[in-house]
């Protein structure tokens, strides 16, 4: 497939360019800075674009099969986080002019804040309070994807990340904000490399489209 990679400078994102490149897949990374891209493959290109202007994106999208999103944008302690709505809505009206139909994105578990009960005591009373407004931007991009009805987008929740590449493990999902039965797994988190696998996985197949699937490893 003809895959565009956004934020394929990211942790996540250079896990996916190297395992859609290892599957076979022809990939376009979108950055804003192409000197951190380090791999070189024939059927890599790397491109320099804005990806909060529509206008900047869709030249890029045009004969494309799917849009893989990695973004992630910090928290601050100043101004709300926008990053992911913005990014979003100008990526949409991209795919829109050049009738690219598909989008996987990541987001986080426990983006809907009452799901943030189910979490471990440190968790629910230190790490989501720290990382709310992230969750936020995240939830509204969700919503916004929610009623977006022409394209076919999958939000991908996955719990903590860590630095690892790609298991042979066996995937949990569920239909909401985290995996019932992961729940410890939100304290040892799950691989980068991972999620990379299961959102490339998801080309594959119907499931999960228009729909958001929290996921971890067993
Ligand atoms: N940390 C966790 O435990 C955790 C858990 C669940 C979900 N997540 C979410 O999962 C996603 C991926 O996480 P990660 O750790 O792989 O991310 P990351 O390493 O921080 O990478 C973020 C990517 O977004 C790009 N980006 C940020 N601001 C940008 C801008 N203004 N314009 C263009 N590109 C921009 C970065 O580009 P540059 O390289 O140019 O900066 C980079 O490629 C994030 O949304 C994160 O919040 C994280």
């Amino acid at each position: 497939m003809k895959i565009v990679v956004l934020g394929a400078t990211g942790q996540t994102g250079q896990y996916m360019v190297n395992q859609a490149l290892q599957q076979g897949h022809t990939v376009t990374a979108i950055v804003r800075n192409p000197g951190k891209i380090t791999v070189r493959h024939d059927d890599l290109k790397v491109v320099e674009a804005d990806v909060f202007s529509a206008d900047s994106l869709k030249a890029h999208f045009k004969g494309q099969d799917v849009i893989m999103s990695c973004l992630g944008f910090p928290t601050s302690f100043f101004s709300p986080v926008t990053g992911y709505t913005l990014s979003m809505k100008a990526v949409i009206g991209a795919m829109r002019e050049a009738q690219v139909s598909r989008i996987v994105t990541m987001t986080a578990w426990y983006t809907e804040p009452s799901s943030g009960v189910n979490s471990s005591f440190l968790i629910r009373f230190f790490l989501l309070p720290l990382i709310r407004s992230v969750l936020n931007n995240m939830l509204e991009m969700e919503r916004f994807l929610q009623e977006t009805e022409d394209v076919n987008w999958t939000v991908v929740r996955p719990p903590g990340l860590r630095n690892q590449p790609a298991s042979a493990q066996e995937f949990l999902t569920h239909e909401g904000y985290y995996v019932p039965e992961g729940g410890e797994n939100m304290t040892t988190a799950v691989g980068r490399g991972d999620v990379a696998r299961f959102m490339l996985a998801l080309l594959g197949s119907n499931a999960w489209v228009k729909k958001g699937v929290a996921m971890t490893t067993k």
